[in-house]
């Protein structure tokens, strides 16, 4: 069930579609092309993810969602030119049967947009009991259910009190409160019908108390949120690279053009906002500046986002990097990464669909509420009150696998490899 039915969306769907017919390959997808590694390096067990845990088949798949654009699936695919013409010709059908219902939307937090698919209710009440009527009327065609935000990037909003308790957030619905986005009631519908939920932007929406104590009380997985694809993705394997060789870095300046409807959202400041605290976070937390001060107490980070419609899907996002090694003698990285947005973080969406799907049916884990072992995929990982985020993407990645092989009761990997030496 996907609010938001874009760029990302539609090339997720389109994608599943596409490999379900054997004409494309799930290429950057984790459950459906990676492996792990089981015992010992001499053991030669290394079966693949979606063999080893039983993940939802693509086979499987349905899919559903909201929008405040009545477009269907293969006009919204058409209109963010993400894929070919010709490879959505072949799926037509398929995309075209597939019909955004009405929105929970308010300009208030996405200026830049405005749609005529939206809900009219007498307040954020009302609009979050029509989701649950939604997701009701869902659950009678399907078993399982997860939800995944695929919405554009709202405003920047703090937590405030109305975010606190289950109690406190039901009464700012019924009064409306400012500090409700859009997203938060999705959240909260999905969350109060015990599905999981994933947030694809950076907006709060999960981030809040409330939404933990929904999760957990309802056992309805939560994680955190703004997939990491492009630029942030090549950040959080750089700076780890940088902090294990003990060089320092003094400034990293990041840029990025891209044209299409998310560069034109972000292209407000206010959701420009909520984008950036999301990618600038994740630097401090990777080179621990107050754990090396002579290494990264003075860095100077900045992240720009130019909207820039020739481009398209297809980002653009510089950096460069200022670093200095042995005595301090500086030296310069230049990464120019031609991208294409929705490509990368396709795949992503559809690994935390069936993962969340996982975690939600697994005894292990579908109580905790955070699911910080689905870190590696977000730029801004959640985790429980008062325990740093793990950005490092292969500490990230050796966290994912463990869990799996935890879950499953196989010995857990810790490099070690004394044992090799009896
Ligand atoms: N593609 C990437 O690499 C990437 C990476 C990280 C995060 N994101 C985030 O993912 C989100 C989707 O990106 P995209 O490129 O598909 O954008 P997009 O603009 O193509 O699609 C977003 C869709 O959400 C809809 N929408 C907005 N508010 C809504 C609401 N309240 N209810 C229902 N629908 C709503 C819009 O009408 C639009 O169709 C953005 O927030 C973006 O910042 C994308």
């Amino acid at each position: 069930m996907i609010p938001g039915m874009g760029a990302v969306a539609t090339t997720l769907v389109a994608g599943v579609e596409a490999v379900r017919k054997g004409i494309a390959k799930p290429i950057g997808s984790l459950t459906q092309m990676g492996t792990v590694r089981l015992g010992k390096r001499t053991d030669a067990r290394s079966p693949l993810i979606k063999d080893f845990v039983p993940l939802a088949k693509l086979d499987n798949l349905c899919f559903t969602g909201w929008d405040i654009f009545a477009d269907n699936m293969f006009e919204a695919a058409s209109t963010a030119r993400v894929l070919d013409r010709d490879q959505l010709e072949t799926i037509r059908p398929f995309l075209e049967g597939i019909r955004p219902m009405p929105a929970v939307f308010d300009q208030y937090y996405v200026k830049r947009l405005n749609g005529s698919n939206v809900k009219k209710g007498k307040n954020k009440r009302d609009l979050a009991e029509q989701l649950r009527a939604d997701i009701q009327a869902y659950k009678k065609v399907t078993q399982r259910q997860v939800m995944i935000w695929c919405g554009s990037t709202e405003i920047f909003l703090k937590p405030t009190a109305v975010h606190q308790s289950i109690t406190a957030f039901e009464k700012g619905l019924e009064e409306n409160d400012i500090n409700i986005a859009p997203s938060m009631i999705y959240a909260y519908a999905a969350l109060q019908e015990g599905i999981p939920f994933a947030n694809g932007a950076p907006n709060l929406t999960v981030d809040l108390p409330v939404m933990q104590e929904l999760s957990r009380k309802n056992n309805a997985p939560i994680t955190g949120k703004d997939f990491k694809t492009g630029q942030t993705f090549m950040k959080t394997v750089l700076a780890p690279a940088f902090k294990a060789r003990m060089l320092g870095v003094s400034g990293w300046y990041s840029t990025n053009i891209l044209g299409n409807r998310d560069g034109e959202v972000l292209d407000d400041p206010e959701s420009f906002k909520t984008k950036e605290e999301s990618k600038l976070s994740v630097l401090d937390f990777i080179l621990q500046p107050d754990l090396y001060p002579d290494l990264y107490k003075d860095i100077y980070h900045k992240v720009r986002i130019n909207y820039y419609p020739p481009r398209g899907d297809n980002k653009e996002g510089w950096d460069n990097i200022d670093i200095f090694g042995w005595l301090g003698y500086p030296m310069q990285i230049k990464v120019d990464f031609l991208c294409r947005d929705s490509i990368l973080a396709a795949p992503i969406a559809l690994d935390l669909v069936l993962f969340l799907d996982l975690a939600a049916r697994t005894p292990e884990l579908n109580d905790l509420g955070i699911q910080e072992w689905l870190s590696f995929y977000w730029k801004s990982p959640m985790t429980a009150p008062g325990l740093y985020p793990e950005h490092d993407l292969f500490i990230q990645l050796m966290k994912l696998k463990n869990t799996l092989r935890h879950i499953k009761g196989e010995s857990l990997i810790t490099h070690l490899g004394l044992e090799y030496y009896d």
